[in-house]
């Protein structure tokens, strides 16, 4: 079953806890914060103390997703929060150049470990023009692997399709962990990346602009049966 983490970046700013409550009354299964330093991409997102009294008032597991450079500044804080998930960009100490990931693997592994040992799932994030070649060595490190089906940075985007193949790729190495898509995910596109292997889906806009978000969830769970 694919689980729905709907991204509260597309929740209204000014009422989000209003907002969240109904997408996890309506059932969602965890819920995506995305955190952006206005350097690694090109947007400012949500500080610690929101992940902090998101756990203070909701019992849904917390899927943060760091798009920024130097991870390693902020990962404590956000555990500390009470991150349940926390994933950084493979390409966060490669000056986002895909080429050069392959040379900074052994800086995101640490970072990986770190997650791991506080105790929180440890994700692994690659942008669509970074393949999964160079990320194959850290695949035993992470539990989760993010496949980014939009450029980060922005919500409200079209998905990239062929990242799929991204999907495919890494349950035909056998990577037996989360597998999370996110950006431009809608209800016409889940099964399709359903049945590449997706695992976890962030939906921002799809849950949160709905009229009902309760009814979107709810068939966005039944569109996942007809997948199975
Ligand atoms: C983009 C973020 C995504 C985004 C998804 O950089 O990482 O989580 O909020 O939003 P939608 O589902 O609206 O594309
Ligand atoms: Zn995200």
């Amino acid at each position: 079953m694919v689980k729905i983490a709907p991204s509260i970046l597309a929740a209204d700013a000014l009422n989000l806890e209003r907002d969240i409550r109904k997408v996890v009354d309506g059932g969602c299964d965890w819920l995506h914060i995305d955190v952006m330093d206005a350097h690694f991409v090109p947007y400012l997102a949500y500080s610690p103390e929101v992940v902090r009294e998101l756990k203070a008032r909701f019992t849904v597991p917390l899927d943060v997703h760091l798009m920024m450079d130097n991870p390693e500044l902020l990962i404590p804080v956000f555990l500390d929060a009470g991150a349940d998930v926390l994933t950084l960009h493979a390409e966060a100490y490669a000056r986002n150049d895909p080429d050069a990931v392959s040379a900074t693997l052994e800086r995101v592994r640490e970072q990986l470990r770190v997650i791991r040992r506080a105790g929180a799932k440890a994700g692994l994030a690659i942008k669509p023009k970074t393949p999964v070649a160079p990320i194959r060595p850290l695949l035993p490190e992470a539990d989760l692997v993010l496949a980014m089906t939009v450029e980060p940075g922005f919500g409200g985007q079209t998905l990239h399709p062929e990242v799929l193949h991204k999907i495919r790729e890494l349950r035909d190495l056998g990577y037996a962990g989360e597998i999370e898509a996110d950006g431009g995910i809608t209800e016409a596109n889940l099964s399709s990346l359903a049945r590449h292997g997706l695992s976890v889906a962030v939906m921002g806009t799809t849950v949160f602009h709905s009229e009902n978000p309760r009814e979107t969830i709810h068939r966005l769970r039944n569109s996942r049966k007809m997948d199975l």
